[in-house]
């Protein structure tokens, strides 16, 4: 597996994958790869087709007060589970390559990005907009594929690919979890131990209240619930919420697909979760 930082090359690696008839799919990453990851090099892999994975920890969906600096960093480590993952090729450019001087152009998708980790997060998902919009322009691949851990980013993505007639196809993989139920993120590894075994607490609430909101049971009794267990865990909610699957719009109708999203802090660690509710 190669790995490119420049663009120009990056374009001529894409061309001669096309020369041989290849189509192309795209997986963007920030690299600190684990096992969810690798379930999306996974989905990539068809016949016919190459994978390109980028690694690019994007400065500008970063707040301020976020983990930027901290931000977990092994391209070693990540170019080797790629190739061993049978992935083509890795994308992964310095800043200076992605934003070169005089950079101009922000992505915003209004809606589905403003609520939930959008109002949590200002500016976030402008950031992620923005750098998958260049990726889909650097890579221009037939196919992008985006984890559901992040449902709000899978969504915006779907809504500017729609928007913007890109002509990519979106392809959604299912959470990845431990053992336990815990989401794999790149962020567990700044939980301790005990932090760690209270942090299944999150995807316990979520799946207590999906299957009562299932059941028929009220939804804001159900939310009212998984906040207090996660309260007792020693989590502080920054949000729990039934939403649209497609919106995200917070005044979900019941006949449409819907999910649960949560955001909950423990210690210093954010952690998002979010399950299907039916079908949704
Ligand atoms: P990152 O957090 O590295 O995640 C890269 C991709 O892996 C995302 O699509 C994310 O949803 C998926 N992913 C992470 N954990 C997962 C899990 N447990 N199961 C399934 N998929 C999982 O998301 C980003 O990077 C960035 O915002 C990016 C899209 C690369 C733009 O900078």
């Amino acid at each position: 597996m190669q790995t490119i930082r420049r663009l120009a090359e990056l374009r001529e690696a894409v061309a001669r994958f096309r020369a041989e008839g290849a189509s192309v799919a795209l997986v963007p990453t920030m690299g600190a790869l684990h096992a969810g990851h690798m379930a999306l090099i996974e989905a990539a892999r068809r016949p016919g087709q190459r994978v390109v994975a980028s690694i690019f920890v994007n400065p500008r969906q970063f707040g301020a007060n976020e983990d930027l600096s901290r931000y977990p960093r092994r391209e070693g480590a990540d170019a080797r589970m790629l190739a061993e993952a049978g992935c083509d090729l890795l994308w992964a450019p310095e800043v200076e390559e992605m934003y070169p001087d005089g950079f101009a152009t922000t992505v915003s998708v209004s809606g589905v990005s403003e609520g939930l980790d959008g109002a949590a997060r200002p500016g976030h998902f402008d950031g992620v907009a923005t750098v998958v919009a260049k990726l889909f322009g650097q890579v221009r691949p037939d196919q992008a594929f985006f984890g559901e851990k992040d449902f709000q980013q899978l969504a915006v993505v779907r809504r500017m690919v729609v928007d913007l007639d890109l002509g990519i196809e979106v392809v959604g993989v299912p959470t990845q979890r431990d053992d336990d139920g815990l989401a794999l993120s790149s962020r567990n590894i700044y939980l301790d131990e005990g932090e760690r075994a209270r942090a299944v607490a999150l995807p316990r609430a979520l799946g207590e209240a999906a299957r009562a909101i299932e059941r028929g049971n009220d939804p804001q009794v159900a939310l009212a619930e998984a906040r207090t267990a996660l309260i007792a865990a020693g989590f502080d909610v920054d949000y729990l919420a039934l939403a649209d699957a497609e919106t995200l719009s917070l005044d979900p109708d019941s006949s449409r697909p819907r999910r649960l999203l949560a955001a909950a802090r423990i210690g210093s660690t954010r952690l998002i979760d979010n399950l299907a509710i039916g079908q949704g």
